[in-house]
């Protein structure tokens, strides 16, 4: 790899580290990946994303062809760069508080390595961590195993991630602001230095505070989207009783108010994702330690919960019981353009819909490899949608794939036993879909026994 005073190392090539590495890879910033999975690691070494996230093969092709990046499980990679990022996964534990075994574990073998590199060392942590983790977690761990007193010449900050999969690439190269927790002001200017190289002089809003405001700057996000996706379910469902209305109108007007924002109000089956619902259960349990319950948290993830009910109950209202119905569920990702089923809402969905008898075939145009790991022979699988909706009794709309936007209602009736579709993420337009039995979370029926009749605001 080539190297210079900028090289990087990042500990946790999954989704966040590996689309980091990549992004500065392409700024011409030497990169060392680090982690435990071997596999994964000579997947890499050889230029190809054992994920799906669009943009990222070409860019990590592109990346080890130049000898920009490299790949490794061994830690000693570390001490040949200047900075580390710790991107390890921070999962739930049991009770949904954090589990920072991951990131220990890592912090200790970057500790071992880093006690035989002379020079300046900066480590950041990256991954999602409840505040005061840095301080009294990582901080302790590094001093331990380096032998070294985090100041002078060892740094810790605090940068926490905000990229969105699917769009991950483009979100590392234009972020809407970067975060530095910094424990010192040489750590601070070393990663904003590193910042000013990477975005060449267009740096985004920099807000650089210590590191708990950081952490908690993250928690913030993910909690205030995940509550606006609950919210507006909230009204869809209230919508979805009232005759005649249809949510997407009134997302619509409350979106141009400029205090609410456009964005992150689309109804839907409920959040999913490796970290809406970890990160809030991680930040109730860690207010309800410090003796405060964040009510507004609990309720966004019980209504994201129930959510799920509501799409089947969709289901069973048009087709009456459920048992021994053949139901195809075209989506399984948690959102399209991944291959991420991390607490996707259609698990949610088939586990309630085979909880009442439904065989359950699926399709995902990427995502069937991940399934089969959690679900494997537990339902059917097809091989694009159409296999998937043939002899089916009701179709469910899991994941807003391009490719499931353009099933036109003549491919319904001809392929279903009946033409019941629930549309969980509100893809087809109502109107062309009248002469079906289509109901859409959010939707209002003008005659509750009718097709549909309402008309959308495009
Ligand atoms: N996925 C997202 O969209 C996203 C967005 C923002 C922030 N985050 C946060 O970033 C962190 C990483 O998330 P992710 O989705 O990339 O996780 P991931 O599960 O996709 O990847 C984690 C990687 O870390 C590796 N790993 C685990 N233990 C290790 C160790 N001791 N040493 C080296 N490698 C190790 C695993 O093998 C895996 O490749 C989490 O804290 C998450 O909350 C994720």
């Amino acid at each position: 790899m080539k190297r210079d005073t900028h090289s990087i190392s990042i500990i946790g090539l999954g989704y966040v580290g590996l689309c980091t590495a990549a992004t500065f890879a392409s700024r011409g910033i030497g990169t060392i990946g680090i982690d435990i999975d071997h596999e994964r690691v000579q997947q890499i070494r050889k230029g190809k994303a054992p994920l799906h996230e669009p943009q990222l093969d070409d860019m990590l092709k592109t990346a080890v062809k130049n000898k920009l990046l490299d790949a490794t499980t061994d830690f000693s990679g570390a001490t040949d760069t200047n900075t580390t990022f710790l991107t390890v996964g921070t999962p739930s534990g049991r009770d949904g508080s954090i589990d920072l075994s991951f990131l220990k574990q890592a912090t200790i073998d970057l500790g071992r390595a880093l006690r035989k590199k002379h020079g300046y060392h900066l480590v950041v942590v990256k991954s999602t961590v409840i505040p005061g983790t840095p301080t009294n977690i990582v901080n302790p761990i590094l001093e331990d195993f380096t032998k070294t007193k985090v100041g002078p010449s060892l740094g810790l900050c605090a940068n926490p991630e905000f990229l969105k999969e699917g769009t991950a690439i483009n979100d590392a190269l234009h972020p809407d602001k970067i975060v530095i927790g910094a424990s010192d002001k040489k750590s601070a200017d070393r990663l904003t230095g590193l910042c000013k190289r990477f975005y060449r002089g267009k740096l985004p809003p920099l807000i650089i505070t210590n590191p708990e405001s950081a952490e908690l700057v993250k928690y913030a996000s993910n909690a205030f989207l995940a509550t606006k996706i609950s919210f507006i379910n909230t009204i869809a469902n209230i919508a979805q009783q009232t005759p005649g209305v249809d949510v997407g109108t009134v997302a619509k007007a409350i979106g141009l108010d400029a205090r609410i924002g456009e964005l992150f109000l689309k109804a839907g089956p409920g959040y999913g994702g490796s970290c809406f619902h970890k990160d809030l259960q991680a930040l109730i349990n860690y207010s309800k330690k410090n003796g405060y319950n964040p009510v507004l948290f609990q309720a966004t993830e019980e209504t994201n919960e129930k959510q799920a009910t509501r799409i089947v109950d969709m289901a069973e209202k048009l087709l009456g019981s459920l048992s021994d119905k053949k139901v195809a569920v075209l989506g399984l990702a948690f959102k399209k353009d991944t291959d991420d089923i991390r607490e996707a809402a259609s698990f949610r969905v088939i586990g309630q819909l085979r909880k009442k008898g439904a065989q359950v075939i699926a399709y995902d145009p990427m995502a069937i490899p991940n399934a089969k790991k959690v679900l494997s022979d537990q339902i059917d699988y097809a091989n694009n949608p159409r296999s998937t909706i043939k002899g089916a009794d009701c179709a469910v709309i899991m994941t807003e794939w391009e490719q499931l936007r353009k099933l036109k209602p003549k491919d319904f009736r001809s392929y279903m036993k009946t033409p019941n579709i629930v549309d969980a993420r509100r893809i087809y337009d109502p109107e062309d879909f009248r002469e079906l039995n289509y109901v859409a979370v959010g939707l209002g029926q003008r005659n509750p026994t009718g097709p549909q009749q309402v008309s959308r605001v495009p």
